[in-house]
């Protein structure tokens, strides 16, 4: 069991408080959260810019975050900091694994899925030509720092992506949490002051994996919703579809086919389904594949949940209750 640190932080001021520390911070940011940058970090602390984009999470990126430490003359003692969105915790983790063989990384994510999701657990990634997160490590960052202020700039279409997974780590940890969730986000409150819901499910996670640290087995139910949902981002993704949809709004759909599934095999009953369905409706995420089934097979095919010719599939029996099947 290992011990996965959060820290929960109101206003940005306290920030930069904990940024004024004796530690020598480097950090790499994401250019949409620019403009925190100077509320946050003194003058002199280095930075480096991304763009965030799933094309930008390669390993040549990694490699130019490298090649930036190495021209500042960062030894082992600096600590990377991660401020951005998924893609920027992603490969700064990485990042932090390799140069010098390993130096600390702090994440400050800024996004509502990070907050609640890719920030903690410490799987870092890039992706391999179309192929999702095909090459990474394991490298826990000294500490996640939680801050919902941030939220306030992201547009709608990434809030509603983080609900996805706010919703499916309540579906599996907590039916108390998750009806709370529902009541929040479809009476409009503002996200960034849903505070308490994004502690309870970022501790949910960090729990999990405290408790299975390399994906072995227990975090597997994590992966709720992501078999068909990797499938349905890789169909897009392959076919060049136009505005393709969040990562979230496919895992939105992919919880939905899973409770099908559950459903098909005797697991769940079918007002599970028609609960799941008419919450995710009222939260404004979709619910139903515009694309065929059949084009998702091989996909899903693919998916690296599958080993030795096997696929784990995730289904729900009900609140708080998972089967790998
Ligand atoms: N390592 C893990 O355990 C894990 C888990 C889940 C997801 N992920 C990865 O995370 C990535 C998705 O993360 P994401 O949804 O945070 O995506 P992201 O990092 O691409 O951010 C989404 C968009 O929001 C912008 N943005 C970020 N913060 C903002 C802010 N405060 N205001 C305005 N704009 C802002 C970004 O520039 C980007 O355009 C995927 O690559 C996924 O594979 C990793
Ligand atoms: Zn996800």
């Amino acid at each position: 069991m290992i011990n996965i640190r959060l820290e929960f932080r109101d206003d940005i001021k306290s920030l930069r408080d904990f940024f004024n520390e004796s530690e020598r911070y480097y950090v790499v940011y994401d250019s949409n959260v620019k403009q925190f940058i100077s509320e946050i970090f003194s003058n002199d602390i280095p930075c480096f810019e991304i763009k965030s984009v799933e094309e930008n999470k390669s390993i040549d990126t990694v490699m130019d975050i490298c090649r930036w430490l190495i021209s500042m003359e960062a030894d082992r003692d600096v600590i990377l900091v991660a401020f951005g969105g998924g893609i920027t915790s992603d490969v700064t983790g990485f990042a932090a694994s390799i140069y010098k063989r390993g130096v600390r990384y702090l994440n400050l994510p800024t996004t509502l899925l990070a907050q609640v999701d890719a920030a903690i657990g410490g799987k870092t990634g890039v992706n391999v030509d179309s192929f999702k997160n095909m090459v990474g490590t394991f490298k826990q960052p000294e500490s996640t720092i939680i801050c919902p202020v941030f939220l306030k700039t992201l547009p709608a279409k990434q809030i509603l992506s983080g609900f996805a997974e706010l919703l499916k780590t309540f579906i599996i940890t907590s039916e108390e949490n998750y009806n709370e969730c529902v009541k929040s986000i479809s009476s409009g409150l503002p996200v960034w002051e849903m505070t308490s819901l994004i502690c309870k499910a970022a501790q949910a996670k960090a729990d999990i994996v405290s408790k299975d640290e390399f994906d072995k087995d227990l975090r597997r139910v994590l992966n709720l919703g992501h078999t068909y949902g990797h499938a349905i981002e890789w169909y897009e993704h392959t076919n060049d579809v136009e505005n393709p949809m969040t990562h979230g709004e496919a895992v939105a759909i992919g919880i939905i086919a899973a409770a099908n599934e559950s459903f098909a095999r005797g697991y769940c009953d079918e007002s599970f389904i028609d609960t799941l369905v008419s919450d995710f409706q009222k939260c404004g995420l979709p619910v139903k594949s515009p694309y065929p089934n059949g084009v998702l097979i091989s996909a899903i095919r693919q998916d690296k949940k599958g080993m030795n010719g096997q696929l784990h599939m995730i289904l729900p029996v009900g609140f708080e209750k998972i089967v790998i099947d």
